[in-house]
């Protein structure tokens, strides 16, 4: 891309930058809340919304009350959501049936929200960490985690996840071949209009930690996910399996974490030209609330910012904790 400029003071790119109407005017990306997708967690009980200390605004909410809060949201509009559900230790165990349970917590909630309100997405994600007693995503054989044996509890848990109504299914665990596995099970049985959001390049990350703890799984986690997320200091690899992912089937990918690997985002966005997230994680919602909260920053300055920089790096949508935050905040800014 080369940029048509002239020299100064033909050019002056302040002329550009000098009013708030003309800033507006040559804004090349916008942050809408139809962008938003609200990451929300669901736990067991009747009218509880438990306060998770690391995520401050951040809440574990039984069902009754999480569908209020969905109500609101979508009344404020948010049109996605993404439930994930903190597990009572005593369903856990080594082989994870209950992901696969179509009465467990996150299907429950599920067919709820979508009774009450039809018309809002619900994804879910695909993954076994809520009902691994050892904390991992896969299927633990002493130190290994199984790909192979994964995949067949994700068959299951993704077909039951569908049937309880979720629009969209995330595989979130970088387990090879699971999106074929998945979109096959699908077609299978009729199911063709459940999307696939694939976590394709999602790093093995130190910035989940906040996540970890709301879904409380942090406590059984032995040792870390590297020997199946990405690691760090990689982008091809990630680009591998953004490719393997579309073309077993996924109809959008995502970038996890978010802020720190906005690189992912731009060179996936330009490679592949397929719907492309980024999911500002636990960790970076974190650092920006202990941010606010000691006062270095303005609250929705700094939120907006930290979203719109996703837009600017090519993505089409953010999965953020900030959701209902940015509702608000985009509804006073007149957006
Ligand atoms: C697990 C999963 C994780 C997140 C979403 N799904 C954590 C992990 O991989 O350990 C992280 C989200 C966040 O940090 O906000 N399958």
């Amino acid at each position: 891309m080369t940029a048509s400029v002239t020299n100064f003071p033909a050019y002056r790119g302040r002329r550009l930058r000098r009013t708030s109407w003309i800033r507006s005017l040559v804004a090349e990306t916008h942050v809408t809340i139809n962008d938003l997708i609200w990451p929300v967690f669901v736990r067991e009980g009747i009218n509880i919304a438990e306060p998770i200390p690391e995520l401050p605004g951040v809440y574990r909410y039984s069902s009754d009350k999480l569908l209020e809060e969905v109500k609101k949201a979508y009344d404020s509009g948010i049109q996605c959501i993404a439930v994930f559900p903190c597990t009572p230790n005593n369903l856990k165990n080594e082989t994870c049936e209950e992901a696969w349970n179509p009465k467990n917590l996150v299907n429950r909630a599920t067919k709820s929200i979508k009774r009450a309100i039809p018309q809002i997405g619900v994804m879910l994600d695909v993954a076994l960490d809520p009902y691994n007693s050892l904390g991992h995503d896969g299927i633990v054989k002493g130190d290994e985690i199984l790909n192979d044996e994964t995949l067949e509890a994700l068959r299951k848990q993704a077909l039951v996840q569908a049937e309880s109504g979720a629009d969209i299914l995330g595989p979130s665990d970088m387990m090879d071949g699971r999106i074929k596995v998945i979109r096959d099970s699908l077609e299978a049985k009729k199911l063709k209009n459940t999307l696939i959001l694939s976590y394709s390049a999602k790093f093995s990350s130190n910035f989940y930690g906040p996540f970890r703890t709301a879904i409380g799984s942090l406590g059984n986690l032995r040792g870390d996910k590297k020997t199946y997320q990405l690691d760090y200091c990689n982008s091809q690899a990630a680009l591998r399996d953004v490719a393997l992912d579309i073309k077993e089937g996924a109809d959008m990918v995502m970038v996890k974490p978010g802020m720190p690997y906005l690189d992912l985002c731009r060179l996936i966005k330009d490679k592949f030209k397929v719907p492309t997230f980024a999911y500002q994680v636990s960790g970076e919602y974190a650092m920006i609330m202990a941010g606010i909260e000691k006062g270095f920053f303005d609250k929705d300055l700094i939120i907006l910012e930290s979203i719109a920089c996703f837009k600017r790096a090519g993505c089409d949508g953010i999965l953020t904790y900030f959701a209902p935050e940015l509702g608000r905040i985009l509804k006073s800014s007149g957006n």
